[in-house]
């Protein structure tokens, strides 16, 4: 199926590694020209350098999306560098971990300004542009522990749960524009920012990163991680102009570790 990307303009957030990383490329693979973004220098110069070597355009944009001024530069630097914006993925964000007694008023400020704020302020600086395309979109990532109690997972239960808000807010307030706007919700994926947070629950809960891992497998009917590039491949068909009716949704890409029915 030819998903009709190609020549078309995609800004991700948080795009250097991991889902971020993994959608942008699907998406390159299919001619979709790339705005990447991160911090980090490196990684976001060798993400730019791999969309490049598919044949598109690609441009990477240093900020930091914790701030509504990061953002702006975000959506004016890919739209400068790409000449127009089609599709913004909202996907930045990480998980703290704590409880409401140990997390400081200062960390929550900072993880919720990057997991949940950014996506307000880029889709508000992407919405003139997204307003020219003939068939703007708009993706948020959002995570399991926003359709699934996860006991523990507090910080990304309250920022998954808005963007899935957000998200229906959204698909109705941009329709008029005929501006999609869904939302994908991974499951465990094998992301590089895993290693840090396995290493962590590992030690809270006296056990091995390799158990915690295990551990998390088995609680899917799949009985495995998701690797980045299941998740980019949902993603780029949401994104396309092949999936035109779709609008407010939630589409879990999990290997069954969500349960209601
Ligand atoms: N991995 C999972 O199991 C999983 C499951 C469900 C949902 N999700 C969601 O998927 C999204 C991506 O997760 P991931 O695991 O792929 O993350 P990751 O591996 O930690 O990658 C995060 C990316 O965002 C960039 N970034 C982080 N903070 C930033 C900031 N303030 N400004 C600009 N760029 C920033 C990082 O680059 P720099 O550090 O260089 O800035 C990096 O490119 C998150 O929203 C997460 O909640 C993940």
């Amino acid at each position: 199926m030819d998903l009709g990307l190609k020549g078309r303009n995609a800004a991700v957030t948080g795009s250097s590694q991991g889902i971020g990383y993994a959608i942008a490329m699907a998406l390159a693979a299919e001619g979709c020209n790339i705005a990447f973004s991160a911090r980090g220098k490196d990684r976001l110069g060798k993400a730019v350098a791999d969309a490049q070597a598919k044949g598109v355009k690609a441009v990477g944009v240093e900020c930091d999306l914790a701030t509504g001024a990061g953002c702006k530069k975000f959506v004016d630097e890919a739209v400068a560098g790409l000449g127009s914006l089609d599709i913004l993925v909202n996907n930045v964000g990480g998980m703290l971990p704590g409880t409401l007694d140990s997390i400081s008023d200062e960390q929550w400020g900072g993880f919720l300004n990057t997991s949940l704020m950014s996506y307000l302020w880029t889709t508000k600086y992407a919405i003139p542009h997204l307003r020219k395309s003939p068939a703007g979109r708009v993706l948020n990532v959002s995570g399991v522990t926003g359709t699934q109690l996860l006991p523990g997972a507090l910080t990304t239960t309250i920022s998954n749960t808005a963007i899935i808000g957000f998200t229906k807010q959204m698909a109705a307030a941009l329709a008029a524009d005929r501006i999609t706007v869904n939302n994908i919700c991974p499951g465990f994926t094998n992301t590089e920012g895993w290693g840090p947070r396995a290493e962590a629950m590992a030690k809270v809960r006296n056990v091995t990163a390799d158990e915690v891992r295990k551990g998390i497998a088995a609680q899917t009917l799949l009985g495995r991680w998701a690797e980045p590039d299941e998740i980019g491949a949902v993603a780029a068909f949401l994104v396309s102009r092949q999936n035109a009716y779709m609008t407010g949704t939630t589409v879990e890409v999990c290997g069954g570790f969500t349960k209601y029915i």
